[in-house]
């Protein structure tokens, strides 16, 4: 294994070795990049504080997220078609996570299939739901959850219409991809993640191929959200889906204390901070400079997770500084799964782990549910996007 210091060495072997149609799907955000840029070059604006002769002995990075044992807070955030990063990609993610000790999340649009992941793993993960039309299908989805002893779901509230990615439409991107003479000289190029793929049966949309009713193309992401995703989704459909649930649910996709309040209401066990890796709403404000806020808000009623633009344990700890009690990566692991499957996915969390427990050791702190305000120096204009940084 090439000596990987940080989650840019992933990205880097990560963009070699994967077919340019699913590494751009990762790595893109909508129309101008805006929010998609600013979700990473906000956290570097706020500095750390450094502290000395404090007794750095005995850290941990031990946390709890929705009343679960996690040994860090950082949970690996849905990302859809995983399995086309790396043969089976889900079910190598799940296995990682597993090992590490923090929550799986698995995304409707995965290519493993609830089942799958279940019949791979031992630990109960998390199911992250997006919201279509047909209510039979939804109910089925809330029953193959529970068969696979999910602990909680997580309802994205931000992708009722799919944001425009410009090169997802140039590079017809499909699960799997449709040959045309662009996509196969690039696969050409990637011989051992086509052998990989060539191994497994799983290259299709698992929870929905063979479950949903009333889509023209199957294998097109597009297609998909603008046929059988639900544009009427409000906060009633929410607090009914929990009820369908009857477990714990995480609401994702808040970036606005008003929406925050309104998914406490609902009985939200926690909410995220998110624009959706600014995948969602270009020109929208980045996720880190709207936690404040929302904290403010809602801190004290509902627990508060943030993720967007986590590339290091630095990020998770400003977050967490800030008042955030747990963040996800996707992304970061996403790259990490490419450069080397499920190895890859252990290294990213290897990489966040270190870089948390160094940093935290360095501004000073040993226990990483005592890091706040103290830990920083934050720029004016985080919590009021109105005043410029
Ligand atoms: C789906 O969640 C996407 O952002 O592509």
């Amino acid at each position: 294994m090439p000596v990987i210091t940080n989650i840019e060495d992933l990205r880097k072997i990560y963009e070699r070795r994967t077919p340019r149609m699913f590494y751009d799907y990762a790595e893109s955000g909508s129309w101008t990049e805006q929010t998609f840029r600013e979700n990473t070059s906000d956290f570097a604006q706020i500095r750390l504080k450094q502290r000395v002769a404090v007794d750095m002995s005995g850290r941990t990075t031990k946390s709890q997220m929705i009343g679960q044992d996690v040994a860090m807070p950082v949970a690996l955030a849905p990302v859809g078609l995983t399995g086309m990063q790396s043969a089976d990609g889900e079910i190598k993610a799940a296995r990682a996570a597993e090992k590490f000790g923090v929550p799986y999340t698995l995304s409707t649009m995965s290519i493993c299939s609830i089942e799958d992941v279940a019949a791979h793993t031992k630990t109960p993960f998390w199911f992250q739901v997006y919201t279509l039309k047909d209510d039979d299908f939804m109910r089925r989805l809330f029953e193959r959850a529970h068969e696979a002893k999910c602990s909680a779901i997580v309802i994205t509230v931000d992708l009722q219409v799919l944001g425009q990615r410009h090169k997802d439409l140039k590079n017809g991107l499909s699960a799997p991809p449709k040959l045309t003479a662009k996509s196969i000289a690039n696969m050409m190029t990637k011989i051992p993640w086509g052998l990989e793929m060539l191994g497994t049966k799983r290259r299709f949309f698992g929870n929905i191929v063979g479950h949903a009713k009333g889509v023209s193309d199957p294998s097109s992401l597009s297609t998909w959200t603008a046929e059988a995703f639900d544009p009427a989704l409000n906060w009633d459909r929410i607090a009914q889906f929990k009820e369908w649930w009857g477990g714990k649910v995480i609401v994702k996709g808040i970036m606005e204390p008003e929406d925050a309040r309104r998914a406490a209401d609902v009985g939200a066990d926690a909410i995220v901070v998110s624009n959706h890796g600014g995948r969602q709403l270009d020109g929208a404000v980045s996720s880190i400079r709207m936690l404040p806020s929302i904290v403010e808000a809602v801190g004290k009623d509902v627990e508060i997770h943030l993720d967007s633009g986590i590339r290091s344990g630095q990020d998770v700890l400003k977050a967490l500084a800030l008042g955030a009690k747990a963040t996800y990566i996707g992304r970061a692991y996403t790259y990490g799964l490419g450069a080397m499957g499920e190895a890859g996915v252990t290294k990213a969390l290897e990489v966040i782990h270190k870089e948390l427990d160094v940093t935290m050791a360095l501004c000073g702190e040993t226990d990483v549910k005592n890091l706040g305000a103290q830990n920083l120096y934050v720029p004016q204009g985080f919590g009021d996007p109105s005043v410029p940084l």
